[in-house]
């Protein structure tokens, strides 16, 4: 059990020293936080059809929620961080009044090779990396990110990886994909599909030249993919998209390579002094199409939605003001730097660059402390006003204590508390079948309710979050925290609609 200062600060979301069930043993003799309380990994993996249910099930909730995550299953062989677990994939899809559940681990082929052994392999981002291991010096989890694209549910990694094509039905993994063939780099989670085209934007990045790769996929399979130049290698996260064009994110946050070449470790800092880059590509352009605008230095994770006015393309998103700000906690001991990160302080911003005449506008919209933000994905690259966000509190990074709906376009929003000890996940807006506007639908989350252990899935009218969830699912078991999640229709995912 973890014995840092970090579980007080924390208090319940680490169980305020309460271990959850369906844990596995070993995680209690290792002192970090991410292994413990909400972070502590499940060794259930199970479907159930038969839920209790509080309230109804809207009959026009037609789709399924689909959540992936890090859940390590064997003792990591370094220090671990909250992004190395296996990736697990957490489902519920709704129709007819009626839900079911799943969850299961992606068997990528790091995953096998481990279980195979009964043992980790692969060391984790803390490093060091082991260049000699196959596949990758850390392990390639798919633990991070979904697509859906040409009716194939796909798990994608934030360090760039393999893409895992997952039957959303089964939840079975049915191997890599590689689309024909045609595409053989690895992909960034956030690569993303265009709602309207049904092209497949993505982006690579890496330690090693090429620093990064962009590209896209369109329905019929052709790939185009071109090498992004850059000073060295960069942390980028996430790529923005409008109708015609692509934002690359060159933020001044990288690592000493030398350093890294040394130590197998990779330590990265932000520069104040390094102006932020933002690159906007025709959609099917290359490198020597890429025009780059500058702008204050910040990091951001998470974009929100792009979009064009005429010369103009418009980019929001969760903005950190300087992602060392906060400083490490010489109590919370080797793992101080990490926590310290992750307090974020993302902030609702908006980027202008004008591609005919280069100009440059930036402005903060709200100081809120959110993330993980979910559009109405027919909107994606279209000009919007509603993001459905997680609260972020300062004393624990990393959980979700509330759900915002942000508006855009007048800078107000609404708030949904969890309630006190429950903590909510990434949330997507479900569009009504017939839906007029864009905020006709619902926002769905999983919430885990550390009092007693016990999740459910809520469900919330998009339109009016603040009156609390509408209805309230429960899951037979645990649901550790999670990363991003995926609404798909029911008309993409039932063949019979
Ligand atoms: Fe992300």
């Amino acid at each position: 059990m973890s014995k840092l200062a970090i579980t007080e600060r924390y208090g319940k979301a680490l169980g305020n020293g309460t271990e959850p069930q369906e844990s596995p043993e070993w995680i209690s003799d290792i002192d970090n936080p991410w292994l413990h309380g909400l972070f502590a990994p499940t060794t259930v993996e199970m479907s159930c059809d038969e839920l209790e249910i509080e309230g109804e099930i809207p009959k026009d909730l037609v789709g399924g929620y689909f959540r992936n995550g890090t859940n390590p299953r064997f003792k990591p062989t370094n220090r671990y961080h909250w992004f190395d677990g296996d990736g697990m994939i957490y489902a519920i899809r709704f129709r007819d009044g009626k839900a079911v559940y799943q969850n299961k681990w992606i068997e990528t082929k790091a995953f096998t090779m481990e279980s195979e052994k009964g043992d980790a392999i692969w060391p984790g981002v803390l490093g060091p990396f082991d260049f000699n291991l196959p596949i990758s010096p850390i392990k390639d989890t798919a633990n991070t990110d979904l697509v859906f694209i040409n009716n194939k549910l796909c798990g994608l990694w934030y360090e760039s990886g393999a893409v895992y094509q997952l039957d959303p039905f089964t939840l079975e993994t049915v191997g890599t994909e590689d689309f024909n063939g045609q595409l053989n780099v690895p992909l960034s989670a956030h690569s993303k599909v265009d709602p309207n085209s049904g092209d497949l934007i993505f982006f690579s990045y890496g330690d090693r030249k090429p620093y990064m790769r962009y590209g896209a996929v369109t329905p019929d399979n052709e790939v185009h993919i071109t090498e992004v130049e850059l000073p060295g290698p960069r942390r980028p996260h996430d790529v923005g998209v409008t109708e015609n064009y692509s934002i690359l994110h060159d933020f001044p946050i990288f690592h000493d390579e030398s350093h890294f070449k040394k130590t197998g470790k990779r330590v990265p800092y932000f520069h104040p002094d390094v102006a932020t880059r933002f690159g906007v590509i025709p959609r099917f352009g290359n490198n020597e199409d890429i025009k780059w605008f500058e702008f204050k230095p910040c990091y951001m994770l998470h974009v929100i939605n792009c979009w064009e006015e005429g010369d103009w393309v418009v980019q929001v998103g969760c903005r950190t003001d300087n992602p060392n700000a906060v400083k490490p906690k010489a109590e919370d001991g080797d793992i101080a730097g990490m926590i310290a990160f992750l307090t974020l302080q993302a902030n609702i911003y908006e980027w202008r660059m004008n591609t005919k005449t280069g100009e440059t506008i930036e402005r903060s919209i709200n100081e809120l402390n959110v993330e993980f933000p979910y559009i109405n994905r027919h909107f994606m690259g279209r000009k919007n006003r509603y993001s459905y966000l997680q609260y972020i509190p300062y004393e624990a990074p990393a959980t979700f204590d509330a759900l915002v709906k942000f508006d855009i376009e007048t800078g107000s929003f609404q708030r949904f508390d969890y309630g006190d000890g429950i903590f909510g996940s990434e949330a997507p807006f479900a569009p009504k079948p017939n839906a007029k506007d864009e905020d006709d639908g619902y926002v769905v989350t999983f919430v885990t309710d550390t009092n007693n252990w016990k999740s459910s899935c809520w469900i919330f009218d998009a339109k009016d979050i603040e009156k609390g969830p509408i209805c309230k699912i429960s899951i037979p078991h645990r649901l550790p925290a999670g990363f991003h999640t995926l609404w798909v229709d029911g008309k993409d995912l039932y063949s019979d609609l």
